[in-house]
């Protein structure tokens, strides 16, 4: 082993390694405050400078990092931040967690990671362990990082290591910790993956190497292609159901019962954040180079990206069971957060069914306390307060998103219809009323 690679060995095992992570996002600020609690020396890199100063500031702008975490370790001066590349020469070992959206054409835009990585091979010297977190294609680490990092002239598994460790958080979960999540880690080389290993070891109760960079980018797509294509079918169901004038929340409950062979997955308003809708594109993207059609991904995209119109659909029957027209009608959309118990309304299907139902005249408004303002097609919508006279003079609610604070109970008793995508409203009463209907 080099000698400088070595001495990182140490410095990672006794925690005298400087850690860097860019990108202080959902993903990137919970990594750099476990490595500062773990004892590292951490320098958070963001470019947007509102948050590095709200960092500074000790203020979190993310839901699972409480902000006496947060300023416990500013206060041990564990964690800095600032917008500047120039500390990462100084830095040991660096965290890469920046975004991975697709663009318009729905292919990969790996533009985030392209800018970090030069950030970084500016700034490269020996002895440096680079990791990569973001989510992306098979290939991403190896043909197009790697030679971006060796044109320095500095060799992978020679005199710097390359990894990707792909992030597996879920925002808003409070079941599981960071910790208890195994880590999954592939090297570009076995020494890359044995340092990068050895970097996660004090924050992992687990840490789960594999055989490459590759394999490591195809678990993360595998996990969340799993996912989408259950939820695809968990939607499919709910319109099977639907067909059949059968409850689909029942019958995915009694199915749950069984102890093998069956995983629970609901229905919903379609797919929402930075990850499910986005990442099995990715997959089918790389597929396509390869002459491959990913079939169960398109699939299951293209059921997922008809629920919101499934939504306005059944909003419109309910609506006209009362004679009443889309036209004019006052809607009103609780919850436009992707998913409950978060602020991130990226991708949120409610964004897309509120303008569907303006499309067709009416009057949409919505109540969502973790999201105050939606800017949406050059309009700014701001969410109104949940009074009980916003619910008796809304038409329609329909349940967008089921976040913890909301008393549907309350929302059942007022509002004059409703229509639940999200099963929030099982196990309340209704006293006969049958002013509620199911997705
Ligand atoms: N959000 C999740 O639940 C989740 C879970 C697992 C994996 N991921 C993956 O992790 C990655 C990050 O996602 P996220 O949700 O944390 O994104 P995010 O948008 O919340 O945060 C990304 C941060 O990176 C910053 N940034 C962008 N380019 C930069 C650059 N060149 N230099 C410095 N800072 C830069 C942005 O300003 C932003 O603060 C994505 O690939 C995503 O797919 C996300």
């Amino acid at each position: 082993m080099n000698s400088r690679l070595q001495e990182l060995e140490g410095r990672i095992q006794t925690r005298q390694a400087e850690i860097a992570v860019i990108g202080l996002g959902y993903v990137g600020l919970p990594l750099a405050v476990a490595f500062a609690r773990a004892g590292f020396r951490v320098t958070g890199i963001d470019r947007d400078e509102d948050r590095v100063a709200q960092l500074k500031a000790g203020s979190s702008y993310i839901e699972d990092v409480p902000e006496e975490t947060l300023r416990a370790v500013l206060e041990a001066e564990r964690l800095t931040a600032t917008s500047a590349g120039d500390v990462l020469s100084r830095c040991d070992c660096i965290n890469i967690c920046v975004p991975t959206p697709l663009r318009k054409t729905k292919d990969p835009d790996v533009s985030h990671i392209v800018a970090a990585v030069e950030e970084v091979q500016r700034r490269l010297r020996a002895g440096q362990l680079i990791v990569l977190g973001s989510t992306t294609y098979p290939g991403t680490t190896h043909e197009l990082y790697r030679p971006m990092l060796e044109a320095s002239g500095l060799q992978v598994g020679q005199d710097i290591c390359l990894a990707y460790a792909p992030e597996r958080m879920d925002p808003g979960n409070q079941e599981f910790e960071l910790q208890q999540v195994p880590k999954i880690v592939g090297g570009e080389t076995p020494l890359c993956t044995q340092l990068a290993a050895r970097m996660f070891e004090p924050l992992f109760e687990r840490v789960v190497p594999v055989s490459s960079t590759q394999a490591a980018e195809m678990v993360k797509l595998l996990e969340n292609t799993f996912r989408m294509i259950n939820i695809g079918l968990a939607n499919e169901v709910a319109m099977i159901c639907d067909r059949l004038n059968l409850d689909v929340w029942e019958v995915i409950e009694a199915a749950a019962t069984k102890p093998y062979g069956f995983m629970k997955f609901t229905p919903g308003p379609g797919l929402g954040g930075h990850c499910i809708p986005i990442d099995p594109n990715y997959l089918a993207w790389k597929l396509r180079s390869l002459n491959f059609k990913a079939r169960f991904i398109e699939l299951a995209s293209d059921i997922n990206g008809a629920m919101p119109g499934w939504v306005v659909e059944r909003a419109l029957r309910v609506l006209n069971r009362d004679r009443l027209p889309a036209n004019g009608s006052r809607i009103l959309l609780l919850g436009v957060a992707y998913k409950a118990g978060v602020s991130d309304a990226r991708e949120s299907p409610a964004v897309d069914i509120l303008s569907q139902l303006e499309a067709l005249g009416a009057q949409v408004a919505y109540h969502d306390a973790r999201v105050p303002e939606l800017a949406l097609e050059g309009r700014v919508h701001k969410s109104v307060d949940l009074t009980d006279e916003v619910l008796r003079t809304a038409d329609l609610v329909i349940i967008t998103t089921a976040h913890p604070e909301v008393d549907f109970a309350q929302v059942v008793r007022l509002a004059p219809r409703v229509l639940d995508t999200r099963n929030a409203t099982a196990g309340i009463d209704l006293g006969g009323r049958s002013t509620v209907e199911k997705l």
